[in-house]
């Protein structure tokens, strides 16, 4: 693992796009995340609020009917599609227009998920898939980004490595995985992978044991879908998403215990967080 390059601060210091003077929430695109379940609400609030803080012009959130309101409560700024994965065939549906797409937190890799995944793939837009949406398939090669975020049991899940074996080489097995299928592969955990389908792998330095907890992942998929949208470069997009991520999480345990962190807290720290990279 020597001898594999962390994405550090000057790299996103040097890369983080400027907000342009001139321009409007157009200039940064809508992006689409579709994510939440009837049990898994919070998942779509985690993301879509995430989202919102790192750089779009719109957001929608696609998720299950009687989701939408809570959700709303809590993130008042996107506006939503009921039951998108239920029309996801439907020709009237235009989903062209988007600028980037996150699909999966808090859904299950059921068949309805996979149709869903099947169509997305199919739009040549840049594509972050985490938690339900990930499964074993193969990949048609497309010029649009495709991004998969897996933990370690998802990796294993995925790719039938096990955990034990893949811990041991983690970006040995993340850059395998990314030149074979053809994908963007971030490999979360201490020392984040992001290894690119060329086979370019970068590691992460930020973050710490206070990300150990259910919701950061999917706050992570909020970063990358936002970042999407306001960067030029989408490999930058990735890597800075990733950093700042864990620079969250670093600033957190300055002043407040690490067992204590709050998923959506990780957002609430990025507008400070962010701000000296600019
Ligand atoms: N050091 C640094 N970063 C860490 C550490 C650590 N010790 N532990 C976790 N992280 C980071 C990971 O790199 C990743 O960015 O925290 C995030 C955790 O993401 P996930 O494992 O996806 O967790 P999350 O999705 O939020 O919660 C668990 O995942 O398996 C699914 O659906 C299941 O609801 C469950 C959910
Ligand atoms: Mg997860």
């Amino acid at each position: 693992m020597d001898d594999i390059p962390v994405w550090s601060k000057d790299h996103v210091r040097m890369h983080l796009p400027q907000r342009q003077s001139g321009s409007h929430k157009g200039t940064y695109g809508t992006a689409l995340l579709i994510a939440g379940s009837t049990g898994m609400p919070g998942a779509a609030v985690l993301a879509a609020k995430a989202a919102m803080r790192s750089g779009l012009g719109k957001l929608v959130v696609a998720t299950a009917r009687e989701s939408i309101t809570p959700i709303a409560s809590h993130v008042p700024e996107a506006t939503f599609e009921p039951e998108l994965m239920e029309r996801i065939n439907d020709p009237e549906l235009d989903l062209t227009s988007y600028k980037a797409i996150a699909i999966g937190p808090g859904m299950l890799p059921d068949q309805k998920t996979e149709a869903a995944v099947e169509h997305l793939l199919q739009l040549g837009k840049p594509l972050v898939m985490d938690a339900g949406a990930l499964s074993e398939r193969t990949y048609a090669k497309t010029e649009a980004p495709v991004i998969l975020t897996p933990h370690p049991g998802e990796f294993s899940r995925i790719t039938g490595v096990p955990v034990e074996k893949l811990q041991q080489q983690r970006a040995h097995h993340a850059a395998n995985c990314a030149v074979k299928l053809g994908v963007t592969i971030v490999l979360k955990g201490q020392n984040t992978v992001i290894a690119f389908p060329d086979g370019e792998t970068y590691l992460n330095a930020t973050g710490n044991s206070a990300l150990a907890k259910g919701g950061t992942g999917d706050t992570l998929t909020g970063m990358l879908l936002g970042m999407l949208c306001c960067h030029d470069n989408w490999r930058h997009a990735v890597l800075n998403a990733v950093h700042l991520h864990g620079a969250c999480a670093d600033e957190w345990i300055k002043t407040h215990s690490a067992h204590t962190l709050l998923a959506h807290e990780l957002t609430e720290l990025l507008p400070t967080v962010m701000k000296p990279y600019e």
